[in-house]
């Protein structure tokens, strides 16, 4: 059986997801703001679980419609297949959102989508009854401009959750996030990574798991594990092939500095975690003081962002001296930040400049330094 599946990702990253899905194999990819679909057996509904970095969560779609009232709501939603995927005794609680539409209230939509599936399994079922003690097949709902999607969420627990980064210090970037920009980068697996403000040390870890191939989700598990439309052996095969992709004789290091000795700690925690401690290597350092005599060098962090008075200063202070001491550095340098005036402070205006979001904070990528010669290359092919 073929499913569309539908992965909701950061506002900025619709075009590196699309290429991961590419990369991954599905079939027919459409994309629109903050979401890329395509069509897939149940092993791509594993895999994209498993393998994909920048989605945020894995959705399989059982039907899109227009809907202007209620009753229209109920008797469409009434004739999508969930039987397909919520078995006898599964839950199956509903959520969802709604914008630009006559379907304004969230409650009631979420009240009638489920008295629609709760009738429609009762039906297939024959069952008055339905316990709803079983797997979790949590239904997602968007209606944006009156039309509706009707979708069950595959993954549970967000997709940046790799497993890796239980303690996490003040402002974390998130994983997803942090993925996005290592392939913007075009970091490979010979690549020398540095991040001058490591933190939880994120960005290190994702671009090591990128280079070397490690699949961000082998570490954990999904709701759909659960479900009777994933068979385990599903599982076990996906999982099989994604540590046969792995490349463990990738040559990529990547370095960490932080002034906050707690962090450097943090960073080298999370890497043993990941199973990159061997790549990652951290160390307490000031910016003023960052040095790279490495080839193929690329930077790249989310330096501090203050938002009050004083620590708007403090960060600004931070940016000239990024400027002072990364303007002269022989590296590829790409540095994420909300502020506006990063370019100003840092004292070069970017290269290139990118719109990405951290969440629901807009940001932009600055980025310093040429593409590189094997990208140079690659394009011109
Ligand atoms: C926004 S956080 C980075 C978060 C990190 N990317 C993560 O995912 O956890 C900024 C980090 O910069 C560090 N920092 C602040 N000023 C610094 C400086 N002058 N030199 C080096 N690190 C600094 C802070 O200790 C903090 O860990």
């Amino acid at each position: 059986m073929k499913y569309k599946i539908v992965c909701p990702c950061l506002f900025g990253l619709e075009s590196v997801l699309k290429q991961e899905i590419i990369r991954m194999g599905g079939d027919e990819i459409s994309v629109s703001d903050g979401r890329v679909s395509f069509i897939g057996g149940v092993e791509m509904i594993a895999r994209a679980n498993i393998c994909l970095r920048t989605a945020e969560r894995v959705l399989v779609c059982l039907g899109e419609f227009c809907a202007t009232s209620f009753t229209e709501l109920f008797d469409q939603t009434y004739a999508l297949p969930f039987e397909q995927i919520i078995g006898r005794k599964d839950r199956f609680p509903v959520q969802g959102w709604s914008l630009d539409s006559k379907l304004r209230s969230v409650p009631d939509c979420q009240a009638i989508i489920k008295k629609a599936a709760a009738k429609r399994l009762g039906a297939k079922y024959g069952a008055a009854w339905l316990e709803e003690t079983g797997a979790l097949c949590q239904i997602r709902f968007s209606i944006r401009k009156d039309n509706v999607a009707v979708m069950i969420d595959a993954s549970g627990e967000g997709l940046h959750k790799r497993g890796y980064r239980e303690n996490a210090n003040i402002a974390p970037i998130r994983e997803t996030l942090a993925a996005g920009i290592i392939d913007i980068a075009r970091i490979y697996d010979d690549s020398y990574l540095c991040d001058p403000f490591c933190g939880s040390g994120t960005i290190l870890i994702e671009g090591a798991m990128h280079a070397m191939r490690i699949a961000p989700g082998l570490r954990r598990r999904f709701a759909c594990e659960d479900w009777g439309a994933t068979p385990r052996r599903v599982f076990n095969d996906e999982r099989q092939r994604a540590f046969g992709l792995i490349r463990r004789d990738a040559s990529f290091e990547a370095q960490g500095y932080d002034i906050d000795p707690a962090a450097v700690e943090l960073t080298l925690q999370n890497a043993e975690k990941a199973g990159v401690a061997s790549r990652v290597h951290a160390a307490i350092q000031p910016v003023s003081e960052l040095s790279i005599d490495r080839e193929r060098a690329a930077v790249i962090c989310n330096p501090p962002y203050g938002e009050r008075m004083l620590e708007i200063k403090a960060a600004n202070e931070v940016y000239r001296q990024m400027g002072r001491v990364m303007r002269r550095l022989n590296a590829r340098k790409y540095v994420i930040s909300p502020s506006d005036d990063f370019e100003l402070l840092y004292g070069q205006p970017a290269e290139r400049r990118r719109k990405l979001y951290n969440g629901m904070i807009r940001c932009q990528l600055f980025c310093y330094g040429g593409r590189t010669e094997r990208h140079k290359s690659v394009q011109a092919r």
